[in-house]
Parts: C-alpha cells; sequence; structure tokens
C-alpha cells in the first residue's frame, strides 16, 4: 500500500535511531504522541534466540505521552529490506509525526509489536527487565549493547526517557 508514494517519513524510536543499515533521502528529529517505549518485546533474532528471546523496545499507548527519537524519509522499497530486519513481530502503522524543533508535522510509519504476537513478554519490573537484558544476546550482540547504545542516543538528542533510564541504570549496576 506504499508504492504509490514517492517517500515515506519511518519514525524510529529504537535500534533505528542509532543504527541505520539503509538508504535515506533525509533524517530529522522528531517525536509522536500517545505512545511511550517499554522493554516488553521479545527478541529472537537480534538480541537474543528462539529458546532464549531478548527484550527489546516496543510501544505501548498512553495519554498524553511524548516519544521522541529519529525520522527518516525513505523510498517505499526500503520497507522490503526493513520489514525484514523488524520481522520479530512488528507491524507497520501511520501515525502523525511531530518535529523536535516544533517547525511542523507530517504523518509517518512506525514499526510496532503488540501484545498479540508471538514474540511478546509483556511487563516486568525494572529489575527483572534489567536482569534479563544482562544475560540475553543474539546475533546482533549483547543485549546489553542495545540498551546502552539507545540511552547514549537519547541523552545526544537531550532527550529524557524515563523506563529506558531506569532499565539503563539498574544495567549497569548488574554489569558493574
Ligand atoms: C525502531 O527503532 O523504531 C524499531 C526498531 C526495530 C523494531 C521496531 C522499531
Amino acid at each position: 500500500p506504499l508504492d504509490h508514494l514517492e517517500s515515506v517519513w519511518l519514525f524510529g524510536y529504537g535500534s533505528l535511531i542509532y543504527k541505520t543499515d539503509f538508504p535515506f533521502l533525509h533524517s530529522k528529529p522528531a517525536y509522536i504522541y500517545g505512545w511511550q517505549r517499554r522493554f516488553w518485546q521479545g527478541s529472537h533474532d537480534h538480541r537474543g534466540t528462539p529458546e532464549a528471546p531478548g527484550r527489546v523496545l516496543t510501544l505501548i499507548e498512553s495519554a498524553g505521552a511524548r516519544c521522541a527519537g529519529m525520522a527518516y524519509e525513505v523510498t517505499p522499497d526500503t520497507f522490503e529490506h526493513l520489514d525484514h530486519r523488524e520481522k520479530n513481530g512488528y507491524l507497520r502503522i501511520f501515525t502523525p509525526l511531530h518535529w523536535l524543533d516544533e517547525s511542523g508535522e507530517t504523518e509517518g510509519v512506525v514499526y510496532l509489536a503488540g501484545a498479540d504476537n508471538e514474540a511478546y513478554l509483556g511487563p516486568a519490573s525494572d529489575h527483572d527487565i534489567a536482569a534479563h537484558i544482562a544475560r540475553s544476546h543474539g546475533p546482533s550482540g549483547p543485549n546489553s549493547d542495545y540498551v546502552l547504545k539507545l540511552a547514549q542516543a537519547l541523552r545526544d538528542m537531550s532527550e529524557h526517557d524515563e523506563h529506558v533510564f531506569a532499565i539503563e541504570k539498574q544495567l549497569l549496576a548488574l554489569l558493574s
């Protein structure tokens, strides 16, 4: 359904913020309303294995919340690559994107993993999430790298994310 468009804005809130292994026309910091990041999705293919899935981000609906990330303008064929990269339970939705500098908004595509997908893990305490991440690794590397890189990328954008920074703090304590 995207093929008739010349280009599409893709909003990244997880690894897409710091890892771009796809071509894009432009990138711009952005945020979405009404969603929050949570390490509630299982990763069988990147940060864990089918036997021992890692924990990666998905979005949960949350009235009034704001989630900042990076938007990329891509051609529709780029989704073939990304759909393969993100095949582990994610689907795409359209949502309004707001530029971080408040210069306007556009419509964009976001990947999210709902509670009904097979890899979904759901909520746990910050400590249990951090402990789970500390012991997980997969073909893309240690699950902890995913959290530490993401937290650093958010700091680089001057963005605070309570959930991500709370998990990072617990994780650093477990790794030290
Ligand atoms: C993201 O960074 O937005 C993302 C990455 C992988 C799966 C879903 C979302």
